[in-house]
């Protein structure tokens, strides 16, 4: 497995949103010198308004993911559920459009799927990932089912990940998308990094998303071959709390307000899905 070993620095990102965010300003302050004009016909107005507007879009839409870095805070954790808050998204996915053409499975086989995050942000990291699965099965016009795969697994101490006796909780996410081409695999956790279409894609998804795990004490990596699909995994310390049995199921009521534990989880869960 490549591990991404390139983390955004503050620094990089700090470059980055100055360019990012000073071309749009730039433009929408080019539309607004054009609209000066008294002469304008009312369709070439309604244009350079429209025009402005998308850039000014594309704005809050990076601003809004930075915020996704800022807002970690150790108050906003609390013991998750992995498993509840996957199945949870599932159901939620399962109606949504840009998903209509892929078959969601989830493989909840973890032992212990509890971790100490902020359940929002898990989430959001969770649909970065969902998000770019299904894109890259988009992208793709040689496959006729798509489909993505959440799978959960335990290592501890003699496994292949951590080593310092902490039990680790990896989530992987598994599509048969396009691929990543070895060269780009460095890339992809960069900010801006981007092989969508402007307006698609900002290239702060995997960036942000790596910055928030590790903030949960975790790390991302990422396995990918061009026409095969990729593996994103997501490893996390697990939670167990005192004198809990460590082969059982780690709680026994409410890890947090949002996300009660399931009392037990198929092994194997297929989403229904809409068409549409
Ligand atoms: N599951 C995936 N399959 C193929 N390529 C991917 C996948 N996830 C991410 N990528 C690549 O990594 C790039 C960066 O992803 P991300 O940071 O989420 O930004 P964005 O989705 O806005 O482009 C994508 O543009 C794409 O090239
Ligand atoms: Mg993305």
């Amino acid at each position: 497995m490549i591990r991404a070993e390139k983390l955004a620095s503050v620094g990089r990102l700090s470059a980055g949103i100055a360019h990012e965010i000073g071309n749009p300003i730039g433009i929408v302050t080019g539309y607004l010198d054009l609209l000066k004009q008294v002469d304008l016909a009312p369709e070439e107005r309604v244009e350079y308004m429209e025009r402005a507007q998308r850039e000014i879009d594309r704005i809050s839409t990076i601003i809004r993911q930075l915020l996704e870095i800022s807002r970690p805070s150790p108050a906003g954790s609390h013991r998750v559920s992995v498993h509840s808050l996957l199945e949870d998204m599932a159901e939620v996915l399962n109606v949504q459009p840009f998903m209509s053409h892929v078959h969601f499975y989830l493989r909840l086989d973890a032992p212990d799927d509890a971790v100490v995050a902020d359940t929002n942000q898990l989430r959001q990291v969770f649909l970065n990932l969902i998000i770019n699965a299904a894109d890259a099965i988009s992208a793709r016009n040689d496959v006729t089912r798509g489909e993505l795969v959440v799978s959960t697994e335990n290592r501890g101490t003699d496994g292949a990940v951590g080593g310092d006796g902490k039990p680790w909780l990896l989530v992987r996410f598994s599509d048969n998308g396009t691929g990543i081409a070895e060269e780009n695999l460095r890339d992809v956790f960069d900010p801006f990094y981007t092989t969508k279409e402007p307006g698609k894609g900002t290239g702060l998804g995997l960036s942000v998303s790596f910055m928030i795990v590790e903030s949960f004490g975790g790390r991302m990596e990422v396995d990918s071959t061009v026409g095969h699909g990729t593996t994103m995994t997501v490893v996390m310390p697990v939670s167990r709390s005192a004198g809990q049995p460590v082969a059982g199921r780690p709680v026994t009521g409410h890890l947090s307000e949002e996300t009660p534990v399931a009392a037990s989880t198929p092994p194997a869960f297929r989403a229904d899905r809409q068409t549409g």
